[in-house]
């Protein structure tokens, strides 16, 4: 079994802190793995290496030309490993190998798309009245801490590192407790793809105690964090006392709407898609599933019947539709959510821990459906993060959007019908930052991923992505060699 070390300026070293962490296999809950529980001397050393890499070292002379090759390489070092990150990232999450396997095409494909990014930012030319030319130069932060979650362990990583060395910054990245192994055996491919020393560092630690030393610590520039509205809240917070700039994407109640004319076995499908892939692991997770009247009993009916066939297994085997759940944690959680929903609500599937022989040692759930589930029952206003759909029954358009909204969250939403006014009235009136038109999850790289609400601030991936690492620098060149004339 390895013992990983943290990676900082460049090398695998040696942490401050002696205490470790069990990174476990949630299938079998064997231990698979060690890796240091970082406190915040080491987190500290990141930074100075962060710090130095960004103010002095050879990554500030580096062009965007070299920032986008070494982007490229770092995603031909990604595809080339592939097989073996999939894997890893199954074993270590519980989801299936298949999803496994999509999560790091999608992770290769990101570095590439900031690689193409990094010659393509710059700055503007601004007509000021004056005899001036006045400049808007668009400049890296500086040092990014990023704080990311267990969901899609690498492609989290992904999302925050790529548009960061895009920007031309330099990161501490702490992965999750719970599934920090695929980012720490990529970073052995970095010097290989030609990234100098200090521009990611990779520290790994519990939340409470590496996460907020890097959120506290005062040469750190910029807090990017994927996880918890309420740890969200709490960043926000600890932000505050140095004034960081922080984009934050947090959890959801995403609605799914699905009107009477929506064509129906499509539909149910995608209510279907929209709450169970990863386990429902998925901050977008359409986890209120709102049925107009008039197909509601055939809709739930046929939602499920479809959901016995979703094949629970082993997360390696290509035939398992649905994993474990990541933790003893969240499987407790899951496990009394599946209770206050009996409760509130009626049961139509599941309810419970998975049965069956090769899931009995592992953290394997029931997909779950309730229904007649009101708006305002626990199970539709607080985020599950598991295999857990809450169905609601609604009459009108208006019905079906006061319902959609009535939500502290903001992030995602998808309306499912034919009829393109209603879709479109739907789109508009949705306060989500992501609305799917007869669909619901896929997502790419090139389009803006973040949360209304809630649910978020600011914006990743695309040309969005970046923003959130540059600064705006306002330049005014005086072109009159008169005086000023003023005294
Ligand atoms: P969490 O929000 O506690 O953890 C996410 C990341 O934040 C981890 O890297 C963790 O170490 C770090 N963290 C925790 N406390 C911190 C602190 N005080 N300062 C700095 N960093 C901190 O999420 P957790 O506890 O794993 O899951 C709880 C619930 O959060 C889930 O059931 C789910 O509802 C939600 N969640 C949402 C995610 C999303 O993608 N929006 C992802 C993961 C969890
Ligand atoms: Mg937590």
């Amino acid at each position: 079994m390895k013992t990983y070390p943290l990676y900082i300026n460049g090398e695998f070293v040696a942490p401050e802190s002696s205490a470790t962490l069990d990174v476990i296999d949630p299938s079998t809950t064997d231990v698979i793995a060690r890796v240091p529980d970082a406190g915040a001397a080491d987190v500290a050393r990141a930074v100075r290496a962060a710090r130095m890499a960004f103010d002095e070292g050879a990554w500030k002379e580096t062009t965007a030309q070299e920032r986008g090759r070494i982007l490229f390489k770092i995603a031909e070092a990604v595809r080339a490993r592939a097989s073996e990150l999939a894997e890893l990232e199954c074993r270590n999450t519980g989801k299936p190998i298949v999803e496994a396997e999509f999560d790091v095409a999608d992770v290769a494909t990101c570095f590439e798309y900031y690689g193409g990014m990094a010659t393509k930012i710059h700055g503007d030319v601004i007509p000021v009245p004056d005899n001036a030319m006045s400049l808007a130069l668009r400049e890296p932060i500086g040092v990014a801490g990023q704080i990311i979650p267990w969901n899609y362990p690498l492609m989290m990583a992904a999302w925050k590192l790529a548009p960061a060395i895009c920007a031309g910054c330099t990161t501490v990245l702490k992965p999750a407790e719970q599934t920090p192994l695929t980012v720490l055996e990529l970073a052995s491919s970095f010097a290989d793809c030609g990234l100098p020393p200090g521009v990611i560092n990779i520290v790994t630690g519990v939340g409470e105690n590496a996460g907020a030393a890097i959120v506290d610590h005062p040469d750190v520039d910029k807090i990017a964090f994927t996880g918890s509205a309420e740890v969200g809240k709490a960043i926000m917070r600890g932000a505050a006392g140095t004034l960081k700039k922080i984009s934050l994407e947090l959890g959801g109640k995403s609605p799914n709407i699905f009107f009477a004319d929506a064509d129906f076995d499509v539909a149910v499908e995608g209510a279907l898609f929209g709450i169970f892939v990863n386990q429902g692991e998925v901050c977008s997770a359409g986890s209120r599933i709102l049925v107009q009247r008039p197909i509601y009993k055939k809709f739930l009916d046929a939602m499920v019947e479809k959901a016995r066939g979703i094949t629970l297994g082993p997360p390696l085997d290509r035939e398992t539709k649905m994993g474990a759940l990541v933790s003893r944690e969240q499987f407790d959680r899951v496990l009394e959510y599946q209770e206050i929903g009996k409760r509130e609500a009626k049961i139509a599937l599941g309810g419970g821990r998975a049965k069956g022989q090769a899931l009995e040692r592992g953290y394997f759930v029931e997909p779950t459906i309730f229904y007649d589930v009101d708006n305002s029952n626990r199970i539709a206003r607080e985020e599950i993060f598991g295999p857990v759909a809450s169905v609601i029954p609604f009459d009108t358009e208006e019905d079906a959007l006061r319902i959609a909204n009535d939500t502290y969250y903001g992030l995602a939403a998808a309306v499912w019908t034919r009829d393109i006014f209603r879709a479109m009235r739907t789109v508009k009136n949705l306060r989500a930052g992501i609305v799917w038109v007869n669909h619901m999850q896929p997502t790419y790289v090139e389009a803006p991923w973040g949360g209304y609400k809630q649910s978020g601030i600011g914006r990743e991936l695309g040309k969005w992505g970046v923003e959130e690492y540059l600064n705006v620098k306002q330049v005014y060149i005086n072109l009159s060699e008169q005086p000023i004339g003023w005294y």
